[in-house]
């Protein structure tokens, strides 16, 4: 069964309503995503992309390096006085800026309702968030706790083959080569590496010093993790997430080029491309280990790779757009191969490995999960999943699996699909959602 209901796309001045959705007359349906633009629109945008690039020029890396956090109000007027004046058509620029801000940050966007999966079930127990996951062949999957302060960071555990178990937390025990400290454990992106019947788990970590990829051992017998080192470099700014393509070796998204708070509210503000890939080889030392692969994205988020290895998703954060790379197996540089805006926040990706279907978990109104994430995850922040069909690398399909403005679960970071359930993870909740998605295969 896959019958396509229509997707409307309703765009007035800064107000938009998207996600309104025709039910399919079906018991279980879902709505297609709408992201069909006008050539109207399209001109719009590429306009606002000159404007933004244009505005960005003047925000030179050292002059902000160099300048104190209370002086970033008056740059950001400067930043925009100066696109109105280099824009051919007068105030169009800063009002474009500004425009493409609002559009960015959803403001006047809505959450319709729609029919869901199916039967969903909170299942409790991931007080402190589940940012990212990971899920093994044998149905055990994997989550990262504590992104937000002031939570601990921890690794949590949920198993599909036992429905009625709650999410557990794993114990980390330190290796023997280990300086591992529980108190500096600031988990966000993760990733996983079967080799010879072991399973390594790699947690990226926001470290008080600097950004580290943390790599872990899991000991089926006693449910614990052993850290057994760190990677580190010098060109990790503030890291989103990675994916593994060895044991030793990943591509990882460095989201922003600063890490302190005013900072990157600065970039935000002026939804920077300042965002890299960057090649990690862990057989080299940590100094020379990480290649830059692609520079100049704005703030990319959830990396995730195809199955058969071919092909690099990353989600662009700052633009919107879901990107498909193709790898070159031998030296692990990438080529563009396919790019689709999405209209939606796009975070982490999973990849289904029978199918290479993506789950995407967004949101899909991002001043929302900006205020939840500065308020200390209060207030309501809506959650989305997007379900991607591909075809060698090309971009088929956006199917939006699920929406909810918050009541059910909030700021939805991470999606994934495990034999007939789809899960749902969050940057804060206690909770995760399991949902029958039998009907959506
Ligand atoms: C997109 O819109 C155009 C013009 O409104 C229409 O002709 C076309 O069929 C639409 N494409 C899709 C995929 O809906
Ligand atoms: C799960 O719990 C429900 C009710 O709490 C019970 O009916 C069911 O048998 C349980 N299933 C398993 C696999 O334990
Ligand atoms: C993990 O351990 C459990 C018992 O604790 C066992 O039932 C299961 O088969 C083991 N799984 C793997 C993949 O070794
Ligand atoms: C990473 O590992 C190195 C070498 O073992 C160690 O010196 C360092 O303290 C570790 N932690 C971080 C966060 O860099
Ligand atoms: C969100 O989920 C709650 C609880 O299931 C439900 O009452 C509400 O209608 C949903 N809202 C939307 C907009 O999907």
């Amino acid at each position: 069964m896959h019958e396509k209901p229509t997707g409307g796309l309703v765009v007035g001045l800064l107000l938009l309503v998207v996600l309104s959705t025709i039910a399919c007359g079906v018991a279980v349906g879902f709505a297609v995503y709408n992201h069909n633009k006008s050539a109207d629109n399209e001109e719009k945008i590429e306009q606002m992309k000159e404007v933004q690039s244009l505005s960005l020029g003047f925000m030179w890396e050292d002059r902000v390096t160099s300048m104190p956090p209370t002086d970033y109000g008056e740059f950001l007027n400067r930043v925009m006085e100066e696109s109105i004046k280099q824009d051919r058509n007068s105030e169009l620029g800063a009002l474009s800026l500004k425009t493409q801000y609002a559009h960015w940050m959803g403001f006047g966007k809505e959450i319709v309702s729609h029919d869901r999966p199916g039967p969903c079930t909170k299942v409790f127990g991931a007080d402190g968030g589940s940012e990212d996951l990971v899920i093994l062949q044998n149905g055990l999957m994997f989550m990262t706790s504590g992104f937000l302060h002031p939570f601990e960071g921890r690794v949590l555990l949920y198993d599909f083959n036992k429905p009625n178990m709650t999410v557990l937390n794993v114990n980390i025990v330190k290796g023997p080569d280990s300086d591992f400290r529980a108190d500096d454990f600031h988990p966000h992106g993760m990733s996983s590496w079967e080799e010879n019947g072991q399973i390594y788990l790699y947690v990226l970590n926001h470290a008080k010093a600097r950004d580290s990829v943390e790599m872990f051992q899991f000991d089926n017998s006693t449910q614990t993790i052993t850290h057994l080192r760190n990677f580190t470099s010098p060109d990790f700014n503030f890291m989103n997430d990675l994916v593994m393509v060895s044991k030793l070796s990943f591509f990882i998204t460095n989201f922003l080029r600063w890490r302190d708070p005013a900072r990157i509210e600065l970039e935000i503000r002026l939804m920077s491309h300042f965002g890299t890939i960057l090649f990690y080889d862990g057989t080299k030392p940590s100094t020379t280990a990480a290649t830059t692969v692609f520079r100049s994205l704005s703030m990319p988020n959830g990396i995730n790779m195809s199955p058969d290895g071919k092909f690099i998703y990353v989600a662009e954060y700052g633009t919107m757009n879901l990107k498909v790379y193709k790898r070159n197996l031998l030296d692990n540089s990438l080529t563009e191969h396919d790019t689709r805006n999405t209209e939606t926040a796009v975070d982490n990706i999973a990849v289904e490995p029978h199918t290479g279907d993506l789950w995407i978990g967004c949101h899909p109104i991002l001043n929302k999960v900006h205020d939840y994430i500065n308020s200390g995850a209060t207030g309501i922040s809506p959650s989305q999943v997007l379900r991607v069909k591909l075809n060698e690398g090309k971009i088929v399909e956006l199917i939006e699996t699920y929406v909810n403005d918050s009541r059910e679960i909030s700021a939805s970071t991470s999606a994934a699909y495990y034999n007939g359930k789809m899960v749902i993870t969050t940057l804060s909740d206690n909770h995760i959602l399991v949902c029958d998605a039998v009907a959506i295969d």
